[in-house]
């Protein structure tokens, strides 16, 4: 997304990753497990993947329609 986004100290880096392709792995919790590497199951909740998600770290997972629907707002 940027670096110094807006000319503050904050920086964001989106990397793409292909998921392991099986219709289960849109679920977010099956999604970041195959991203690990690992079998692209689900998982109870909680924890949310807001509280640990990705590599047991807080996690924002977002429909690409939902990312693309974001206003340029500069
Ligand atoms: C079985 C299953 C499959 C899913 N597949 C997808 C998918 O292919 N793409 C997707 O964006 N969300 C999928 N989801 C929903 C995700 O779990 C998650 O709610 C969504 O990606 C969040 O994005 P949003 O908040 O922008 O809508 C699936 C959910 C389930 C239960």
């Amino acid at each position: 997304m940027g670096k110094n986004i807006l000319c503050t100290t904050f920086s964001f880096d989106v990397e793409v990753r292909i998921g392991a392709g099986a219709f289960v792995c849109g679920e977010e919790t099956a999604l970041i497990a195959s991203i690990e590497g690992k079998r692209g199951t689900p998982s109870p909740r909680p924890p949310y993947p807001a509280e640990s998600g990705l590599w047991g770290k807080p996690t924002l997972i977002n429909n690409v329609e939902t990312m693309a629907s974001i206003a340029l707002s500069f």
